[in-house]
């Protein structure tokens, strides 16, 4: 079956070859064609194809589903009253994550499955169509399995996360816990990912303990990706880019090395500003990474400790006003940044043979997104060519 989406006042591509040159791939009174679950054609309205359906978007912008590289939505309770704490100068520290984990361990299957749900929903009604979650929150080998089994019933995206803090029960035996997580937590988890994901910040794990994690994830055949420079300047976007790590996420501080190195190389440079948001840290400087040449996406790292946020338009607008992108930068970053971040090119972007996840807009621009904060805009969502209800 064919649809034809026409009456698109604006249309985002993020195919550089088409419209205006940029980026963006900005076309004005578009259409596109959608075949199954594919987009088929792109172009002017007044050169659409026939198809089996038409759908008007009453001059509407529309853009590629936002595509959440960074998000943790595997976990049971809520840390309100940390996030509250914070507004009364208390620091965020890695340490708040054995609260959750505390809470993961005791909640049951059903109620994490709710969980990731409901976050679900959440996310795509802002107009997420991918997102990927990672495990983290339980930090023994069932309560990992667990996380990524769960993880799975709803993305393909999914990242073993045993490295994210050293739970309290190994606090004297850390060693011994990086021996578990590249060992039989590794083998009971590789299974269930994609992914390999390693916190590599003071309070968590350092550059050595990253690297023996993230090798022995790639010998199983798992992509990697790290945490790192998010609560200062550390090794781990160093050895993200030497591992040749698809992303390297937070960059919140960041040497003159790093930002060189991410230039020079295809690891993807993830901000993350729901998080400086919500623990009250510096901004990441993206405009710094962009003009250096870096790659750079943009997620919501929804996760109930340092950014419980589902609303990636909300991220786009700090990222305009505090981490120095351009409406159109952080719309791409957020797309195609996203897809570049998660090796996925049949997202992020409006090109024939993508698939067929669009956003239609209630404003006449993207621009909107960040000029309308917190405004809910979007009006419907399309993911592989079906409509959202
Ligand atoms: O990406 N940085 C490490 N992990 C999460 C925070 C998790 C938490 O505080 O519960 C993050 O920000
Ligand atoms: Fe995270």
């Amino acid at each position: 079956m064919t649809v034809v989406h026409t009456g698109i006042g604006e249309l985002v591509t993020n195919d550089p070859a088409v419209g205006d040159g940029s980026p963006l791939g900005l076309l004005h009174d578009a259409a596109l064609v959608v075949d199954g679950d594919r987009v088929a054609w792109v172009g002017p309205v007044a050169r659409a194809p026939a198809a089996d359906h038409r759908v008007d978007h009453g001059g509407d912008a529309v853009v590629p589903g936002f595509v959440d590289s960074h998000a943790h939505l595997v976990f049971a309770g809520e840390r309100s009253a940390e996030f509250a704490a914070r507004a009364s100068g208390r620091r965020y520290t890695a340490g708040g994550i054995r609260t959750t984990v505390a809470a993961t361990r005791a909640a049951s299957d059903e109620t994490l499955t709710a969980g990731v749900a409901g976050l679900a929903r959440e996310l795509l009604a802002a107009g997420v169509t991918t997102f990927e979650t990672k495990s983290g929150y339980g930090l023994t080998v069932d309560d990992e399995r667990r996380a990524l089994e769960i993880a799975g019933r709803f993305t393909p995206e999914i990242t073993y996360l045993g490295a994210h803090v050293v739970p309290a029960e190994y606090a004297d035996r850390r060693a011994d816990y990086v021996d578990l997580v590249r060992g039989p937590m590794l083998d009971a988890c590789a299974p269930h990912a994609r992914w390999v994901d390693v916190f590599c910040e003071a309070g968590a794990f350092d550059v050595d303990e990253a690297r023996a994690v993230l090798e022995a994830g790639r010998d199983r055949g798992l992509g990697m990706r790290v945490h790192a420079g998010q609560l200062g300047q550390g090794e781990g976007v160093r050895l993200a880019v030497d591992l040749g790590a698809a992303a390297v996420d937070h960059c919140t501080y960041l040497s003159d090395d790093d930002v060189e190195a991410l230039a020079a190389g295809p690891t993807v440079a993830t901000l993350l500003p729901g998080v400086e948001f919500s623990t009250r840290t510096a901004w990441a400087d993206g405009r710094r990474l962009l003009d250096a040449g870096a790659t750079v996406a943009l997620a919501t790292d929804c996760n109930p400790g340092s950014s419980y946020t589902s609303n990636i338009a909300f991220c786009l607008a700090l990222a305009v006003r505090h981490q120095g992108l351009t409406p159109g930068e952080a719309l791409h970053a957020a797309t195609a940044g996203g897809a570049a971040a998660l090796r996925r090119p049949d997202v992020g972007s409006l090109v024939p043979g993508a698939r067929a996840d669009l956003v239609r807009l209630a404003a006449p621009s993207f621009v909107h997104l960040a000029y309308r904060p917190g405004v809910p805009l979007v009006r419907e969502v399309w993911r592989g060519g079906v409509p959202s209800e």
